[in-house]
């Protein structure tokens, strides 16, 4: 008896615990933040978050990945795929442990969410559900921030990707000029939204960038001569919206360009 009481001792200071069901008092916040996150699902035609209730540790739910030492705090979040329909609770900003979202491909609603206090994010993958809602200015000030939507395979060995993908949301607002400063963006695509306003030529900091596509939005003004100062830069898509004026003549030092789509907007003047 005296032996089986020893164990139970053991077992609730020690790694295990997560096999109990165990908060530590610090990640109670998450729990709390999970159950709040749940509220806000309107439709789970899969019951993928049916298993999302007190009768076991929430590090053992569904699509859920925490820390692997006390307190265990929530490191994944991964819901992708799944035809969930809700909208994302602000709550979810109190994972301040989180380092991997996921959402990708549901039905979630509603504006994007803040996460300026998520500052362990480094990947996060919003893209194919029904977001909209200006650009965050604290999605710019997470300096880790990684990754929105899936690695396209013939990137995935670069070292120190940094992907930027919102497309196929309805985000609207302008493109924060902030975006210039992701030094190590690679990829930034914000295709098939409703961006107004004008390209910042901000972006024309983004010396790593490699591949540009803003096409299918209501982009106005002109292309910024900037973008002719980006070293690496090979894919430019602007298809799609109200440019007008010439095409910079300092495209013509992009060394590396492999496309330039251009159609369907307002531009005019020479070629030179
Ligand atoms: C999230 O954190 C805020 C601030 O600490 C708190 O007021 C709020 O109740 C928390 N939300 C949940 C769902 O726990
Ligand atoms: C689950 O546990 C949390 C924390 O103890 C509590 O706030 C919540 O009401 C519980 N939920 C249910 C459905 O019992
Ligand atoms: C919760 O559901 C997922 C997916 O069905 C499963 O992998 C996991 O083991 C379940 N967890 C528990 C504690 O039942
Ligand atoms: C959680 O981590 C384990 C071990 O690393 C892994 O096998 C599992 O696929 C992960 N699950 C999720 C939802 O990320
Ligand atoms: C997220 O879930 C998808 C689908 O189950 C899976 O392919 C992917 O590897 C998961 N990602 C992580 C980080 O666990
Ligand atoms: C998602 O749900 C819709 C109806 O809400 C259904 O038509 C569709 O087939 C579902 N998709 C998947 C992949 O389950
Ligand atoms: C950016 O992060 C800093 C430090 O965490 C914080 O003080 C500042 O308010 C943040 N700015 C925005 C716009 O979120
Ligand atoms: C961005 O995500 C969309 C939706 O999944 C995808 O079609 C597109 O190829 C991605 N863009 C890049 C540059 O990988």
């Amino acid at each position: 008896m005296l032996l089986l009481l020893a164990l139970l001792l053991l077992c609730n200071n020690g790694i295990g615990d997560v096999e109990g069901s165990t908060i530590h008092d610090s990640s109670i916040v998450d729990l709390h933040a999970l159950l709040d996150f749940k509220l806000g699902i309107t439709d789970d035609p899969r019951g993928a978050l049916s298993n999302w209730s007190n009768n076991t540790h929430f590090c053992r739910w569904n699509g859920v990945n925490c820390t692997t030492t006390p307190p265990f705090r929530v490191r994944v979040l991964n819901l992708s795929g799944l035809n969930i329909t809700g909208k994302i609770r602000s709550s979810l900003g109190n994972m301040t442990f989180l380092a991997w979202l996921d959402l990708s491909s549901n039905n979630f609603v509603g504006p994007i969410l803040t996460l300026d206090r998520l500052q362990q994010l480094d990947t996060l993958y919003l893209y194919d559900n029904h977001l909209h809602g200006t650009i965050p200015d604290s999605l710019t000030n997470c300096s880790s921030l990684a990754l929105v939507g899936v690695i396209p395979p013939k990137l995935h060995f670069l070292s120190h990707l940094f992907y930027f993908n919102l497309s196929l949301n309805s985000i609207v607002g302008q493109i924060p000029p902030k975006l210039g400063f992701l030094s190590d963006l690679t990829v930034l695509d914000l295709s098939v939204n409703s961006l107004v306003g004008q390209i910042p030529p901000k972006l024309g900091l983004l010396s790593n960038l490699i591949y540009l596509d803003l096409s299918i939005n209501l982009l106005v003004g002109q292309i910024p001569p900037s973008l002719g100062f980006l070293p690496n830069l090979a894919y430019i898509h602007l298809r799609s919206n109200q440019l007008e004026g010439s095409i910079p003549r300092e495209l013509g030092q992009l060394l590396e360009l492999k496309e330039l789509f251009l159609s369907d907007n307002k531009l005019s003047g020479e070629l030179v």
